[in-house]
């Protein structure tokens, strides 16, 4: 059997990880949280796509890429979680296709500044995992191990 497909994406400064506001977003670099969910993902049998850009067109496309092969997508969209309509239009392609998109934050976007109180990605979401820093990574793949796809529509 060919084993269950995961695109894990983060969006925009999540490349600096390990230096950027330790504080609130833990010591861990993004290449630790590759290797954590890469390791992760094999004992679960997932075949995963670990992948991080600044650049909103790209994530959309990378988006696209996960909707043509029905692969499901963990995604930490970063700041524009807060403001992009058109990732929350692509994200919702993903979970209209019938696969899983859950959205994942390493800090407590609800416990920090107002701006960050609204996600736009959260309402196209099969759920959101936030808060457990870099393990809310492997929460999301052990989510998606756990439950069930949806039957096909
Ligand atoms: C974040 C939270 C966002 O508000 C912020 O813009 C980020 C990281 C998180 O993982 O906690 O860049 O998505």
């Amino acid at each position: 059997m060919t084993p269950h497909r995961v695109f894990v994406l983060s969006g925009p400064n999540l490349g600096r990880l390990g230096t950027r506001e330790p504080e609130v977003y833990g010591s861990a670099t993004l290449e630790d949280v590759a290797a954590s969910t890469q390791s992760q993902a094999e004992e679960l049998g997932l075949s995963l796509e670990f992948r991080q850009t600044d650049d909103e067109a790209e994530l959309i496309g990378w988006i696209h890429e996960a909707v043509d092969e029905r692969a499901d997508v963990i995604l930490n969209p970063a700041a524009f979680t807060h403001y992009s309509y058109a990732l929350r239009d692509a994200c919702a392609l993903v979970t209209s296709a019938g696969a899983r998109l859950v959205e994942v934050h390493l800090s407590n976007p609800a416990a920090r500044e107002e701006f960050r109180h609204t996600s736009v990605v959260g309402g196209v979401a099969t759920g959101t995992i936030a808060g457990f820093g870099a393990d809310s990574y492997l929460l999301a793949m052990q989510a998606l191990a756990l439950s069930g796809r949806p039957a096909t529509p």
